[in-house]
């Protein structure tokens, strides 16, 4: 099967479309594919000719429509062995009877099924037929072929066909045939990162967003933190192949695909649950939350009065999480992260070696164009003396490109990591 490391980073879907009146949907499935970052290139049979022109897929994906297997014009620009090689997946949506028995039994006269027999991508069909063509016996004879040969099949949906019959054979949504595809895509890069990327075998722990101290049953203590930095690191360290937990204080982000999270109030409950993973086998731990330094010294167990001009609240520290847990015997590679709005790299420096943390990601606050709500950051990078690794400077950039450096920077440096034992 072709779905390879390259093959996903082109992202290459062949679409055949077929004679039959769901090949109108077929358009809509072509912007949903190009919406997911797919380049698509539409391959029509005689059939679909009848039903939509080959000038709307054309608009619609960018690219020139393939209709015949043996025209000279398109044979020069890309013939059909090339578009075969092309293809990382063959969807072929709405799949006619007619295509379906051609498939499985290795017809291959058109180019829609000499492609087929071609290609060594995965393929996808999509049924699309009157109820009664749908439930024949050839048909489900072909389609049991057509599953044991290994094609994926996007089963039809029950309700009113244009021809008046209700039942079986309508084309499933194409929003929903574009989210299977991608979802497939996303299944096979996780496969290939599980093996080959930067952080795989790794479980990394991340502290995320603020933490919520509370005053009184309605009112608490906290920061402006978005969450946003370390969720985009989860979703880095993800992609690297990495099992991920998130544990995160109260945010408006969802949840990155394939990350585990916990979610979390207050300091000591970010701590408690940093402990118990360090616990249970945690490599890197990375330290973006923004901790509220205190917390109040007895919560009141019910609101707060309003009662005269001023209000006193004791507040006392609370635990340092990082800093405990690059104490631990068999300490994870731990990442701290300093914001600052003077002598930045100073006060960097001076936290990496104070709270024995491997190393540390600083950036500068009083900065407008980067940091807090920003979708953006800049970041100067160190690392503990032992490794003996440059500092190194992360230009302005998203967020989700300085957790790509970021992630690339952990994983030089956890080669050379010795757990304290
Ligand atoms: O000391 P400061 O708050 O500037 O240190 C920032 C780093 O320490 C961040 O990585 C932050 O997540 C972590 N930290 C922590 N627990 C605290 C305070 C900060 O883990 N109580």
């Amino acid at each position: 099967m072709k779905l390879e490391a390259e093959a996903l980073k082109t992202r290459r879907i062949v679409l055949g479309v077929t004679g039959g009146i769901a090949a109108y949907k077929s358009a809509i499935l072509v912007r949903r594919l190009k919406d997911f970052g797919f380049d698509v290139r539409v391959v029509m049979t005689e059939g679909a000719l009848a039903f939509i022109t080959p000038l709307t897929f054309q608009a619609l994906s960018g690219n020139p429509v393939h209709t015949a297997l043996l025209d000279p014009e398109a044979e020069a620009g890309m013939g059909h062995i090339e578009l075969a090689r092309w293809a990382d997946l063959l969807l072929i949506a709405p799949a006619s009877c007619d295509t379906l028995a051609k498939f499985a039994n290795g017809l291959a006269d058109d180019l829609l099924s000499t492609l087929y027999l071609a290609t060594k991508a995965p393929v996808w069909v999509a049924p699309a037929m009157n109820q009664q063509m749908w439930a024949a016996k050839s048909t489900q004879r072909n389609l049991t072929t057509l599953v044991q040969d290994g094609v994926h099949v996007v089963m039809p949906e029950a309700g009113e066909q244009a021809c008046g019959d209700v039942g079986l054979g309508r084309l499933a949504e194409p929003e929903d045939i574009a989210q299977w595809v991608n979802d497939f895509f996303a299944q096979a890069e996780r496969e290939i990162s599980e093996k080959f990327g930067l952080l795989a075998g790794q479980h990394v722990v991340i502290t995320a967003g603020p933490t919520r101290e509370l005053i009184d049953p309605v009112r608490y203590i906290s920061n402006h933190s978005t969450g946003k930095m370390g969720f985009a690191i989860a979703e880095a360290c993800y992609a690297a192949g990495a099992d991920v937990t998130l544990i995160s204080g109260p945010v408006s982000l969802d949840t990155p695909n394939g990350v585990r999270r916990i979610k979390v109030q207050s300091a000591q409950e970010m701590l408690k649950h940093s402990m118990q993973l360090v616990e249970n086998g945690t490599d890197v731990f990375i330290a973006t939350a923004a901790v509220a330094d205190y917390r109040v010294a007895q919560v009141a167990e019910h609101k707060i009065k309003k009662a005269g001009d001023e209000l006193q609240v004791a507040l006392v520290k609370n635990p340092d999480i990082v800093a405990t847990i690059a104490q631990l015997d068999k300490r994870p590679f731990t990442v701290g992260f300093a914001a600052e709005t003077q002598n930045v790299e100073d006060y960097a420096q001076g936290k990496l070696t104070a709270k024995k943390l491997d190393m540390i990601a600083c950036n500068d606050v009083s900065r407008a164009d980067i940091g807090f709500a920003s979708d953006e950051n800049a970041m100067v990078v160190f690392f503990a003396e032992q490794y003996q690794m440059q500092k190194q400077e992360l230009e302005k950039a998203s967020k989700h490109e300085i957790a790509k450096q970021l992630v690339e920077a952990i994983a030089k440096a956890l080669d050379k990591h010795v757990p304290v034992s």
